[in-house]
């Protein structure tokens, strides 16, 4: 075990054209599948887990529960209380009903139009940005670290989908609290599972729960203002809509906004910084790309209403989020017992599905399953995957991720307006070391090679 730890922090980088990462990601699992198989019990400290990477197992698994009767793991639930509290990813019951009912309209493509318009704004302001710098150079290209900037971006406007345009200060700073609980939660030296864990990492524990009542008392406050005004509630993001239903309690709406806020930026941010790597590897995709682009937007102003037709830009979504998941893994605990082929899945076990161990497996997808190619996806959404339940990057059943839609409007929108402005290449500084932090991120950032294109229109 030391070995397999030591070689997973020696901070050593792949091949940067390698995406065979499953033993880069998840060293242990990847050594214990070898012996133990696609599904194996682990210990996490006192508690039980059954490991998953058989896409056969977890049909049967799956088949028989509802949304509402999955747990999520008690362990993990005092560690990630203050980032997400009792929201939706974390309820269970019949209170998550209640929560799933009064999200899901709100994360509706009918009410994301508005959205779509500031994701505009946006991502223009930041391209604008990127110009300048580049002109202020002596070259005609510059380098830039793209996942900070597109991790920005997506914060931005995250922000101003949970709490509207006129707080912006406010959400500014439950954003970057948000970001310091995560590193503080799910940097080294956590002991989740182990008794007595608290104790042994005594000052991250009061540092996540400080920094998480501060994000409460910003958000308290903004819901405070939004009620005490007139058109608090008439407004058409995240926190007017459910301020409007009237469903959930004050406390409830603190704990779906930091949930939103925080499973919105990052996983949609770490879908584009991938993709940027990918088609800065793959120029003829770039190439693919605005050629769709093109085709579709008619060298006009981007129409919101054509996002659909971009069915290339799906194919190479999918295509980047099964080599680089966003998030790598599904966590489930049985409230009852589970039967699999006569097997019993005892009430409390904790379950642990790896996406990665899936996306990256030969059995499922064929010999080419590490190359990129997004034209798996073109007669398939399952990618020509072997069986339905190996693609499960949204997760499965009745607790899918309720921000799909959402997420991909926002790849769109931002990959098209990038896409019409510049061209990308790997900056030799690039250091391929994908790393787990709850998502699944470039832990050396991501510096590319950016360069303004010249005479391609693309979207306005
Ligand atoms: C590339 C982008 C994204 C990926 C890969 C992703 C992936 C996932 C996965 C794997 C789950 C767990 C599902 C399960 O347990 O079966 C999940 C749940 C969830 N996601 Fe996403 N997500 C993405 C974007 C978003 C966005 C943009 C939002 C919010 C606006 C969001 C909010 C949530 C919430 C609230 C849940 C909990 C749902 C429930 O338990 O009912 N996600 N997501």
């Amino acid at each position: 075990m030391k070995k397999i730890s030591r070689s997973s922090s020696s901070g050593s980088s792949l091949d940067h054209t390698s995406h065979d990462i499953h033993s880069t990601v998840f060293p242990y699992f990847h050594q214990w599948r070898k012996s133990h198989g696609n599904v194996y019990v682990y210990w996490l400290g006192t508690e039980p887990f059954l490991y998953i990477a058989d896409a056969g197992f977890l049909q049967k698994m799956s088949s028989g529960v509802l949304g509402k009767d999955w747990g999520k793991p008690n362990v993990f639930k005092f560690d990630r209380q203050p980032l997400f509290g009792n929201g939706l990813n974390m309820v269970e019951g019949h209170d998550w009903v209640r929560h799933r009912h009064a999200i899901n309209p709100a994360l509706s493509p009918a009410n994301l139009k508005p959205m779509a318009i500031l994701m505009v704004e946006s991502t223009t302001k930041m391209l604008d940005k990127w110009r300048t710098f580049i002109a202020s150079g002596s070259s005609s290209s510059s380098e830039m670290e793209v996942n900070k900037e597109i991790t920005a971006l997506s914060g931005e406007i995250i922000a101003k989908i949970s709490f509207g345009t006129s707080r912006e200060n406010h959400s500014i700073k439950v954003f970057e609290k948000l970001r310091a609980l995560q590193m503080s939660l799910f940097g080294p030296n956590r002991y989740t599972g182990i008794p007595f864990s608290k104790l042994m990492s005594m000052k991250q524990t009061l540092k996540a729960r400080k920094l998480g009542k501060e994000v409460d008392s910003l958000i308290l406050s903004i819901i405070d203002e939004r009620k005490r005004s007139d058109d608090g509630y008439s407004q058409w993001d995240f926190l007017g809509f459910l301020l409007n239903k009237k469903t959930l309690t004050r406390r409830e709406l603190v704990d779906e906004c930091k949930t939103i806020f925080f499973g919105g930026y990052e996983t949609t941010a770490l879908a584009i910084t991938w993709t940027l790597l990918l088609l800065a590897l793959n120029p003829n995709w770039q190439e693919q790309l605005r050629e769709e682009i093109k085709c579709v937007m008619r060298d006009k102003e981007l129409d919101l209403t054509k996002l659909p037709v971009l069915k290339k830009f799906g194919w190479v979504m999918s295509e980047v989020i099964r080599l680089y998941p966003s998030a790598p893994n599904v966590q489930r605990q049985a409230r009852e017992d589970i039967c699999v082929d006569g097997m019993i899945i005892p009430k409390g076990t904790n379950i642990w599905i790896d996406v990665v161990a899936m996306n990256h497996d030969p059995v499922l997808w064929g010999e080419d399953v590490h190359q990129f190619k997004p034209e798996r996806f073109e007669e398939d959404i399952n990618g020509g995957c072997n069986h339905k339940m190996g693609f499960v990057p949204f997760g499965f059943g009745g607790r899918m991720c309720v921000g799909r839609n959402l997420n991909v409007m926002e790849y769109k929108i931002v990959l098209t307006l990038v896409l019409s402005r510049f061209s990308f290449s790997v900056s030799p500084k690039y250091r391929h070391s994908p790393t787990t932090m709850l998502s699944l991120r470039p832990s050396n950032g991501l510096p590319l090679i950016v360069q303004p294109l010249q005479g391609f229109k693309g979207v306005s």
